[in-house]
């Protein structure tokens, strides 16, 4: 550990916890800074701020260990040898992205660290951004690199993620220090690749940017799989055997959400006009992804007879994806405004995220029982496939609802069984399903509805 002396990492998000966590847990002495008050004080009692429960148990262990310590100030990392820097790059109003609480964390930096501390940029930022800063560094402090280091963990995995990645990628001008940065994450046995910072910075846009195009093509798929009457899954089953495409990120459905992916695609797409290009795949990539809400929408609407003015629909899942309470750009959320705007009672449910207003609209109701929610419904949708959805008690939730409509937004659900439960049951990209009326079709089990 004294190899490497201390480590400072700024900012308790997802990546800050993470990596802090696991750099404490291979022996590095860390400490945290968090200046929000509220996040502080839940660090102080072995706590953190979202729901990664394997995340928080580690945090527990190399807390009371004492390697990993928590500070409100950056003054404690004086004597640091390297500062990871993973505060929050939120988008503003216009889509651009807010630096703000980054540059201020890179010039306080300036005014404590210690003597040829390396300062490591792992917060997204648009590619130039480290190269920018460092020179506006290196005219008070040239002892100071800084390099971008940046972080490719998902959420609901982020340790085994920090623990175990796939690559370390550390781009800078001072190649002394991008070897110092690498040999930090040296014990989770990834490949390493040097470069340039702004090499660096692309990769985290091209590694989220790619799956996000990846599931935008699914999902144009989708669409033509509903026009000739295909099954997506299927498809997607068969492109991805292809060793060239490979099977992740190829489910489709309602699309992505998330912190990352609308964020990182858009800022690719600012980041090409503000450079006179206009990047039609990317654009492409965020308006099929819009449009798979709408097509849901319609879906739940056509199979309701052609109004959703009071209809009630019961929304299974809120969370962007399951294993996480991250509300951030949850297709559900948006689902949900559109369900409401043509007139819908909605109920919401979710077995970890609980939202209020203003994240869920005023109109809808959230109910975390499951079975409350889907009381007196007359059309569910899965939005969020979390694995306790599939096992329900499918005959109850029959036996509450007050229609018979299931809309899958994910492919989740298991159709065949559902439509033997006399359900009406409606994917994306598939065919519908629903159980023949007539005693004589009855005999030839479940065809596709209508
Ligand atoms: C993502 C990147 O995967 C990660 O590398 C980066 O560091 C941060 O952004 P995360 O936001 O945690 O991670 O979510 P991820 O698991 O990638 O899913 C993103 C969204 O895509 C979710 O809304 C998910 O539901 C959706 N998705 C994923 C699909 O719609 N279809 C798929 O096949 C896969």
């Amino acid at each position: 550990m004294k190899s490497q002396g201390l480590v400072g990492v700024v900012g308790a998000g997802y990546v800050g916890i993470a990596t802090a966590t696991v750099l404490a847990s291979w022996g590095l002495a860390t400490v945290l800074v968090e200046n929000n008050p509220d996040r502080f004080a839940l660090l102080g009692e072995r706590r953190i701020p979202f729901f990664e429960p394997e995340l928080e148990k580690v945090l527990v262990e190399v807390a009371e260990s004492g390697t990993l310590r928590f500070s409100r100030t950056l003054e404690d990392l004086a004597d640091a040898d390297v500062v990871l820097v993973c505060v929050g790059t939120p988008p503003t109003a216009t889509g651009a992205l807010d630096l703000m609480a980054l540059e201020q964390v890179v010039e306080r930096l300036v005014e404590v660290a210690r003597r040829g501390a390396v300062i490591v940029i792992k917060s997204t930022v648009p590619p130039g951004t480290t190269t920018r800063l460092a020179g506006v560094v290196a005219t008070r402090r040239p002892d100071l690199p800084l390099v971008s280091c940046p972080e490719f963990l998902q959420e609901g995995s982020c340790l085994d993620d920090v623990r175990r990645p796939s690559r370390v990628v550390v781009g800078g001008a001072d190649a002394t220090a991008c070897r110092k940065v690498a040999a930090l994450f040296a014990p989770g046995g990834a490949p390493v690749i040097i470069t340039d910072a702004t090499s660096a910075e692309l990769v985290k846009y091209g590694a989220n940017a790619f799956p996000a195009t990846k599931i935008s093509f699914v999902n144009e798929l989708s669409h033509f799989c509903d026009l000739v009457g295909a099954d997506v899954t299927v498809v997607a089953a068969g492109i991805g055997a292809d060793p060239r495409i490979g099977p992740a990120f190829l489910r489709a459905g309602l699309g992505f959400g998330g912190s990352c992916f609308p964020k990182d695609v858009h800022a690719l797409e600012d980041l090409g006009a503000s450079l006179g290009y206009q990047s039609l795949l990317l654009k492409a990539c965020s308006e099929i992804n819009a449009q798979q809400k709408d097509r849901v929408v319609a879906k739940i609407r056509d199979a309701l007879g052609g109004t959703l003015r009071g209809r009630r629909v019961a929304v299974l899942g809120v969370a962007f994806k399951p294993g996480t309470d991250d509300l951030r750009q949850a297709p559900a959320l948006d689902v949900v405004g559109k369900l409401i705007a043509e007139g819908a009672l909605v109920a919401a449910t979710d077995p970890v995220a609980a939202p209020g207003p203003p994240e869920l609209p005023r109109e809808a109701t959230f109910v975390a029982d499951v079975y409350r929610c889907i009381e007196g419904a007359d059309a569910l949708l899965l939005a969020t496939e979390w694995p306790e959805y599939r096992s329900l008690d499918w005959e109850r939730v029959r036996s509450l609802m007050h229609g018979n409509v299931i809309v899958d937004g994910r492919n989740f659900l298991d159709g065949v069984r559902l439509v033997e439960l006399r359900f009406d049951y409606h994917g994306v990209g598939r065919p519908a399903l629903s159980r023949p009326t007539s005693r004589s079709d009855d005999a030839a089990g479940p065809g596709p509805a209508r």
